[in-house]
């Protein structure tokens, strides 16, 4: 069965082909990160008419790249949310039409609970219960997968994202946006060891995550006390690599800490992991041991793929049935 994955939730217009749920055919991503750039994060008004240019372009793209036509295609499957809500309903309508002028079912899918299906895809035998982790710069949650379709949520942030701290503290350093990979090449040139930060603690929340804290300390250690983000750096530039680690470090054993133990504390047969953040090097080292799994080169990030996995997923266990026309996106949705 071939599945077109649409992917328009955030900041990239994504457009994938896969066959069964798991043969990657095409995997067509087009970053607006240049246009946000400007602004130091997403532009939901940009971020929407950018869609709306390279919907098409895309689809034909995955299509080609996949060397199938558009008479091949079984189902179209579609980011119902959560999201940015206007580009949303860009993704959304684009798969109504084709879906319409193709003769084809289409399905709405959670954008988080894809970026779970980016892992499953590079396992061969899955096992449950597993403990599903999404890290990335719209979220960061940890949720048991006692199956497919059946999740419980474990933890997540209360403020922040993790791929979010990143990209804030990037902004701080003088990197552009968004600076996740930058920050990482910098702490490898620091010593982790010569500043100290620590993440949030939630109260009465073990499993719950905190950032924005961690942000701060960086904040009034490079600019002083109580200062604030337009204040002039007081720090030297050739101090930055070492507050690159030194947050990396706090940041990635924190998510790393709680990962660990909430897989043993939840009897998880294996870990997944998805979302931009999992392209860290550093975290792979953290977490490295039996039954990880990782997306597939490419999936880290918001893609069309793990959209297109999990809609064939959803689509069997529903008796092969798409959803109605009308399905709405949903900026807020929810999958557990
Ligand atoms: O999954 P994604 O596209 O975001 C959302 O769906 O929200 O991931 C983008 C995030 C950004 O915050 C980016 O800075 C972060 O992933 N990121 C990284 C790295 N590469 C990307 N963070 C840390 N280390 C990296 N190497
Ligand atoms: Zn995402």
């Amino acid at each position: 069965m071939l599945v077109l994955g649409i992917e328009t939730s955030c900041d990239e217009t994504a457009c994938a082909v896969v066959r069964d749920g798991r043969d990657l055919l095409s995997n067509a991503v087009s970053s607006q990160a240049d246009l946000h750039a400007l602004y130091g994060g997403v532009y939901p008004e940009l971020a929407c008419r950018r869609h709306l240019d390279l919907i098409i372009p895309m689809i034909d793209q995955a299509l080609l790249e996949a060397e199938v036509s558009s008479e091949e295609i079984d189902l179209i499957s579609v980011t119902q949310g959560p999201g940015l809500i206007g580009a949303l309903l860009l993704g959304m309508h684009a798969a109504k039409a084709l879906s319409l002028a193709w003769n084809r079912p289409f399905i709405g899918v959670n954008h988080l609970e894809a970026h779970i299906y980016s892992a499953l895809m590079s396992c061969e035998s899955p096992k449950f219960p597993a403990l599903a982790v999404v890290l990335s710069g719209g979220h960061t949650l940890m949720v048991s997968m006692e199956r497919p379709g059946s999740y419980k949520m474990i933890g997540q942030t209360v403020d922040d994202a993790i791929g979010e701290a990143f990209d804030k503290v990037a902004v701080l350093l003088g990197l552009s946006y968004p600076g996740g990979a930058q920050i990482e090449l910098l702490a490898q040139k620091g010593d982790p060891r010569l500043y100290s930060f620590k993440a949030g603690l939630v109260k009465n929340r073990p499993w719950d995550f905190s950032f924005s804290g961690l942000k701060t300390h960086v904040l009034y250690r490079l600019k002083g006390q109580n200062h604030n983000k337009s204040a002039v750096n007081q720090l030297s530039s050739d101090q930055y690599p070492h507050i690159a680690a030194a947050f990396q470090e706090a940041a990635l054993q924190e998510v790393t800490g709680k990962i660990i133990a909430a897989a043993e504390q939840f009897g998880a047969k294996m870990i997944l992991l998805g979302g931009g953040v999992t392209q860290n090097r550093r975290l792979r080292q953290l977490v490295s041991r039996e039954n990880v799994y990782w997306p597939l080169p490419g999936l880290e990030c918001d893609n069309g793929a793990m959209v297109a996995a999990l809609g064939y997923a959803l689509f069997l266990d529903r008796g092969c049935r798409g959803d109605s026309f009308d399905l709405e996106p949903s900026a807020k949705l929810n999958f557990f």
